[in-house]
This record gives structure tokens, sequence and C-alpha cells, in this order.
């Protein structure tokens, strides 16, 4: 794809690989939405409809909103630009000359598409880990949503690089005492 460009990802991993459950987060991390808009503020944000249509507040504000879907043909509708593919998507921003930066915000199946085209520069992993979620995704796994590929299988060297990413104390939002949250930044190398 083009140098000019960086494609990042931005995804949160719970316990057993899980992303969502009834097309949303399976938990409410502060630190993980601080984060997430840290991150990806004033950049183009890229999801699938599904993830879109069920977020609670859209569209997110600073940041150009994109949604992918087969059923759109490349328009913008209520300043949210609608892109029939994901490589459309990305070609929207690349020509539009604004940005050096986009993050794909999921959810499964367009970070699945995006990682087997290995479009990925930059993805933002967060972990959350959550005993409870555990004992929940192991009692019922069927009901979650989960990303397509074990990250410590294909995040591995020499494909990836990994960094654990630290705010300075007193940055972050105050965590609910029951979830441990974790940010990491694994880059491609090419
Ligand atoms: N934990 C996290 O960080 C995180 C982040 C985001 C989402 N999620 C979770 O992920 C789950 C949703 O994932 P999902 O796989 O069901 O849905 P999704 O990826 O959000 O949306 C799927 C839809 O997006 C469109 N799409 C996907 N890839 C496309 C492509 N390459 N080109 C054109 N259109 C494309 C298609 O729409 P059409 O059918 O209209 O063509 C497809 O049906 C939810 O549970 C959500 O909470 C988690």
């Amino acid at each position: 794809m083009n140098k000019d460009l960086l494609i990042c990802a931005s995804v949160a991993i719970g316990p057993r690989g899980i992303i969502g459950k009834d097309n949303v987060m399976p938990w409410h991390s502060k630190q993980d939405f601080y984060h997430f808009r840290t991150i990806t503020t004033p950049y183009p944000c890229i999801f699938g409809r599904n993830t879109y249509m069920n977020m609670p507040k859209t569209p997110l504000p600073n940041r150009l909103n994109i949604v992918c879907s087969s059923a759109f043909d490349n328009e913008y509708i209520n300043d949210v630009f609608y892109a029939h593919s994901l490589e459309s998507a990305i070609d929207f921003v690349k020509f539009s000359g604004h940005w050096d930066k986009l993050f794909i915000c999921g959810g499964s199946s367009i970070y699945k598409y995006a990682l087997e085209k290995d479009l990925i520069d930059v993805l933002y992993l967060t972990k959350i880990k959550d005993r409870i979620l555990r004992r929940q995704v192991m009692k019922n796994p069927e009901s979650f949503c989960y990303f397509p590929y074990r990250t410590d299988k294909i995040l591995v060297k020499p494909k990836w690089t990994e960094q654990q990413i630290f705010y300075d104390e007193g940055i972050l939002p105050p965590e609910s005492d029951k979830i441990k949250v974790d940010f990491f930044k694994y880059t491609r190398v090419r």
C-alpha cells in the first residue's frame, strides 16, 4: 500500500480472545476508552458496519468516521463516509492528502480481512484481564465474538515487533478493581 499513509489498527482483546458480545464490547474500561481516544484523534477511523451501527454515540468526534459496507457506494452521508470496501476507504484517505495515518477499528470481519491482506503497519492491542468475564467465556463460549486469530501466534518475530505502552502516573482515569488493562503496540517489519 501507500508508504506515505500509515495503516494502524486498534483492538481490545479480553479473556480467550474475545472482542465483543451482542455487537458491543463485553467490558467497560475507562482506561481503554482514554487510550483509544488518545491514539486515534485526529485521524480517520474505519469501522465495519456492525460495529458502527451498534456504537452508543456516533460519529466519534474530531475524527473522520468511515463505515465499510458493500451496501454503499463510496458516499458521504451526514459527515460520515460510507466505503464500499476497505481498500476504497483507505484510498479515500490516501487521496484526500489530509492525513498520514488512519485507524482500522474493527470488528472481527474487518480485522480478519486487513490481516489476511497484510494491510496493517501498526496494531495497537489492549489486553483486558477480567477473571469474572473469563469464567463467563468458559461457560458460554459461543455467545462471544472473537478476534479472528490468536495474537500470540501471529504477532511474532520476525514479522512484528512488540512494545508495551505505559502512561505517566495520574494520566489514566481510575479503572474498576475487577479488570486489569495493558497496552501494546505491534509494528509490522517490512
Ligand atoms: N474489542 C474491540 O476492540 C472491538 C472493536 C470493534 C468491534 N468489536 C466487536 O466486533 C463485533 C463486530 O464484528 P463483526 O465481524 O460482527 O462485524 P463488523 O466487522 O463490525 O462489520 C461487518 C460488516 O462490515 C462490512 N465489512 C466488513 N469488512 C468489509 C470489507 N472488507 N469491505 C466492505 N465491507 C466490509 C460488511 O457490511 P455489509 O454486510 O453491509 O457489506 C460486514 O457485514 C462486535 O461484537 C463489536 O463489539 C470489538
